[in-house]
């Protein structure tokens, strides 16, 4: 059997001990050949390949990023890519694809099952926000990143008295902020999921610092927006620019600083903003990330040889289990509410 593999979308650490579990399972346990995609689907659509083999793979698996490179090429964005792609695949000699992104990468591979391609897919992005599995690998890592960089503005912001926005990922949900605000104990954490209320948000910090605390750490997603329609346009338009990719996204970015201008006008405290931006995105993955991707990998490779197409690897629980890909791209997964409301609001203000 012959198996392609590509990661597609933001990067996320992971990506490459995904990529060594299917080449040395591909190869190992089941003498297949394996090839990789370079950049997504643009390396299908184009073709552009690089082979796999056990040599190129061994040592990768605590490295950051991704071997094959990533882009957010979307390939129905062309006219008949869909088509282009079977050709391509067929023309290769590719029985398989082992397609490994977030909602828009599996989002094709969906729409491809329509085409005849065999495809299947592991979840990955650190915003956790993809439906059908409990978790995507990358997310522990971005989680620890942001969690040890609040605790460093923690000491600064203390030395300073200061409010301290921290702005992390999160398009859609509110993931890394709920996980590393509770980790590094924020006094608000603002999410995608629940438009928050700037003057809300200001009372609680008086009443803080009123109670002789005076700093604070802000964790706000870059998705988050206020809920008050006065400052909304505003918001929005620090928040994030015209500039869209393939599949519809606009760039996101700015909220955090929109927001620590407000805080300091609202209530004379000195406020400043960090945003973590691609720093969540880099690096080498934790343990937890690596095993993740590990065993996901392994599990794709056995689906494919099980036939099983058209599905998506996912974690349930502790047990690794296969779920449609329809499934895991139909909505996005939003922050539990008992997690946000229980657990963190305990601890806000
Ligand atoms: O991969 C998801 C994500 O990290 C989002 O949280 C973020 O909005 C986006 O990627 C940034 O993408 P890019 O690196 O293409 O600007």
């Amino acid at each position: 059997m012959r198996i392609g593999i590509l990661t597609g979308g933001g990067d996320c650490p992971g990506l490459n001990a995904v990529i060594r579990a299917v080449v040395l399972t591909a190869r190992l346990r089941h003498g297949d050949d394996t090839i990789g995609f370079l950049d997504g689907w643009k390396g299908v659509l184009e073709p552009a390949t690089v082979p796999l083999d056990e040599a190129r793979v061994w040592d990768i698996l605590p490295l950051g990023g991704t071997i094959l490179g990533t882009s957010r090429t979307n390939p129905f964005a062309v006219d008949g890519g869909g088509e282009k792609i079977r050709a391509n695949l067929g023309e290769l000699g590719v029985d398989a694809v082992v397609a490994v992104g977030g909602e828009d990468t599996l989002g094709v591979a969906h729409r491809l099952g329509e085409f005849g391609v065999q495809v299947v897919g592991v979840p990955k992005t650190i915003d956790n926000d993809l439906s059908a599995t409990d978790v995507t690998f990358g997310f522990d890592t971005a989680v620890q990143t942001a969690t040890e960089a609040i605790d460093r503005l923690r000491t600064t912001a203390e030395s300073h008295h200061r409010v301290i926005v921290c702005e992390v990922m999160g398009r859609h949900a509110g993931w890394i902020a709920t996980h590393a605000g509770i980790a590094g104990g924020a006094a608000e954490i603002l999410v995608p999921e629940v438009p928050f209320d700037v003057a809300a948000v200001c009372d609680r910090l008086r009443r803080r610092h009123a109670g002789g605390r005076f700093s604070s750490i802000v964790v706000v997603s870059e998705g988050a927006l206020p809920s008050d329609g006065a400052t909304l346009a505003s918001a929005r338009q620090a928040a994030s620019s015209s500039v869209t990719d393939q599949f519809g996204h606009a760039r996101l970015g700015g909220i955090g600083g929109w927001l620590a201008d407000e805080i300091e006008r609202r209530t004379g405290y000195e406020a400043r903003v960090t945003t973590l931006g691609h720093i969540q995105r880099g690096g080498t993955p934790t343990a937890f990330d690596r095993v993740l991707a590990t065993r996901f990998g392994v599990e794709a490779v056995t689906a494919v040889h099980e036939r099983d197409f058209g599905r998506m690897v996912a974690l349930r629980g502790t047990a690794i289990v296969r779920v449609p890909i329809s499934e895991a791209v139909v909505q996005a997964k939003t922050v539990d509410e008992g997690l946000y409301r229980d657990v963190a609001g305990v601890f806000l203000g």
